[in-house]
């Protein structure tokens, strides 16, 4: 249904009451610095620096042990000193020596000894401080990817006068994550995305401080991850030979993904979610019945055949030495039933163990069995919380996140008593699409604001704004993503509160102008437009 014109006009005379309430005189107008998301603390003096594009430059500092030979951190000295002039045409008719005070350096000192050459993981130190002042500016942390989080900051401090000249505002910053796991969800499943959008998608999950790509790679439509060891299984199950990764697509994401800070997690889902499965694996999938007799049909994982379990046994080693974080999501959601409660061989089965007619336990007994086997290749899992709920018995620091939007306060309650690790995600399904300013709703949850004690809120782990895929593909997923993920980003990253939507607005907005800039589609807030800046998109 379209939007009535009334209902538009509404919501902009709102927007233009509240710019009145927030100008209003009386009120001392406190210009918030225009960063996204918000810094745990924020000096920022009126003083005002000059930065000379010609001469300025980005290095780092004598102290710093992570030197010259890292080059994840020369990488991203370029890469930000790209962002922040690489946009602009200098102008000449303006003579910058005489523009005084000038900042002429970034130093970035690293405390610690190099992690060049790792990957991020689960207790990454993002921490860092950023002090702004004549004529060097000195970015420490103790790791570089606190350095990466503190150059996406220096790069939004730097801003752009009607002269064409820059200007940094005099600063002192200190900051780190208020959670660690802050995730995107990515469906490559229900359409294709090509790895150069995936890539898209690493830059913008930077400029937002995430550090998790939850990479839900296949599902029932399409199994397009190329694996070595059964290479049926994108042959037969991809859309088609070229809507595949090949592991040195792979390797591209994962390496684009670790010189930003940002971890990928895969998700392969089963038992349900699986159709795609069936195509290249034989006897993978249970045959459903009709009337006794064998339909054509096939359901969910056969889980009580050995063969079962001797396929994820080797399809899950080559997963763990593919991806190098620890964790991998095991899925476990939405188990549909009637094809197992179908078939008799399955019921022989029920009958022998046990279970009656309670399916949830022969779902239990699988994804036991497919926990196990991953925890034999060390790593640790991730499960929707239907495994929780079903009961399954679960190792130690297995992670539930929790989806359903029903009630999601109690599932945080029930799921941090028991003494698991938590990912919320329930409220920030981002492909339910509505009319207006979503973000906000988003913008608004904050993950801990459930019954538990102390020690149970220390067990949610951060949160993940997903896009399901039915609806999106290369050409929509930029802007449905961005700036709506944005809202989640500054929740999981900056302090609790930082809660104020006029101001979150008036920030979100300069933020989605910068994105622009670097190359991001992203969407309008509402009316209005890209100041003073060249904009290919707009
Ligand atoms: C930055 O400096 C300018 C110029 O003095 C000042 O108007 C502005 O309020 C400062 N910004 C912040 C966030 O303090
Ligand atoms: C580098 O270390 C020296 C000696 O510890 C110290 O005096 C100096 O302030 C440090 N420089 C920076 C930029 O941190
Ligand atoms: C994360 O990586 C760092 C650096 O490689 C390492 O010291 C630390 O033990 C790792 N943490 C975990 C939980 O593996
Ligand atoms: C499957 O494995 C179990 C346990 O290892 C064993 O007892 C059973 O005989 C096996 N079944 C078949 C059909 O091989
Ligand atoms: C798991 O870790 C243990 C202990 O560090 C090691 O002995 C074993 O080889 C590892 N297994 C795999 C599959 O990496
Ligand atoms: C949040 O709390 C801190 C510490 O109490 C305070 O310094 C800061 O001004 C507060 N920020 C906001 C936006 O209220």
């Amino acid at each position: 249904e379209p939007p009535s014109p009334r209902r538009a006009r509404g919501s902009r005379l709102l927007l233009a009451l509240l710019v009145l309430l927030a100008q209003a005189p009386g009120i001392p107008a406190k210009p918030s610095p225009p960063l996204w998301p918000m810094p745990q603390s924020v000096k920022m003096s009126p003083q005002l620096l000059h930065i000379d594009v010609e001469t300025f430059y980005i290095d780092h500092g004598p102290n710093s042990t992570a030197g010259p030979t890292c080059s994840l951190l020369q990488e991203a000295f370029r890469r930000y000193y790209d962002y922040i002039f690489g946009s602009y045409k200098k102008r000449y008719d303006i003579d910058e020596s005489e523009l005084e005070p000038q900042l002429e350096q970034l130093q970035v000192s690293i405390a610690l000894e190099s992690q060049c050459d790792c990957f991020p993981n689960e207790s990454s130190d993002e921490s860092y401080s950023l002090l702004v002042q004549y004529p060097v500016a000195f970015l420490k942390a103790n790791r570089v990817w606190g350095a990466l989080r503190g150059l996406e900051t220096f790069s939004q401090l730097v801003y752009q006068n009607s002269y064409g000249t820059f200007n940094i505002n005099v600063s002192n910053i200190a900051d780190s994550p208020r959670f660690s796991y802050r995730g995107i969800l990515i469906d490559t499943s229900r359409h294709y995305l090509p790895v150069r959008v995936i890539l898209k998608t690493l830059d913008a999950m930077a400029f937002n401080k995430f550090n998790v790509l939850h990479w839900h790679i296949v599902d029932d439509q399409s199994f397009p991850y190329q694996s070595v060891t059964f290479p049926q299984l994108s042959n037969k199950g991809s859309y088609s030979l070229s809507h595949i990764y090949t592991p040195s697509d792979v390797y591209k994401v994962l390496e684009y993904a670790r010189i930003r800070g940002i971890r990928v997690i895969p998700e392969f889902d089963s038992p349900g979610h699986t159709q795609s499965w069936g195509q290249g694996e034989k006897d993978l999938l249970t045959p459903c019945y009709n009337e006794r007799k064998k339909a054509e049909g096939v359901g969910p994982i056969n889980p009580i055949l050995n063969t079962t379990y001797t396929f994820f046994a080797t399809f899950f080693k080559e997963i763990s030495e593919v991806f190098p974080d620890h964790f991998i999501h095991l899925g476990g959601d939405e188990v549909d039933f009637t094809c197992w409660a179908s078939n008799p061989d399955i019921q022989n089965f029920m009958k022998k163990k046990g279970f009656g007619k309670d399916f949830t336990q022969l779902e239990s007994f699988y994804i036991k069995k497919i926990l196990d086997i991953v925890t034999t290749l060390n790593k640790s899992s991730i499960v929707w919380q239907e495994v929780f709920d079903n009961r399954v018995e679960l190792q130690p620091g297995t992670t539930v996140e929790v989806w359903k939007s029903d009630n999601y306060f109690e599932e945080l309650s029930v799921v941090t008593a028991s003494g698991f690790p938590v990912i919320l995600s329930a409220p920030w399904y981002l492909d339910l699409i509505s009319y207006g300013q979503d973000w906000t709703k988003y913008y608004k949850v904050d993950p801990l604001n459930f019954e538990g004690s102390k020690k149970q809120k220390q067990l949610v782990i951060g949160g993940e704004a997903c896009l399901w895929g039915e609806y999106v593909d290369a050409t929509n997923i930029i802007p449905r993503l961005w700036p709506r993920a944005s809202a989640v980003g500054e929740r999981l990253w900056s302090p609790q509160n930082v809660t104020d939507v006029q101001d979150a607005y008036n920030r979100l907005a300069i933020h989605r102008c910068r994105m622009i800039r670097r190359g991001i589609a992203a969407q309008p807030l509402f009316t209005g437009y890209c100041p003073k800046y060249e904009n290919k998109m707009e």
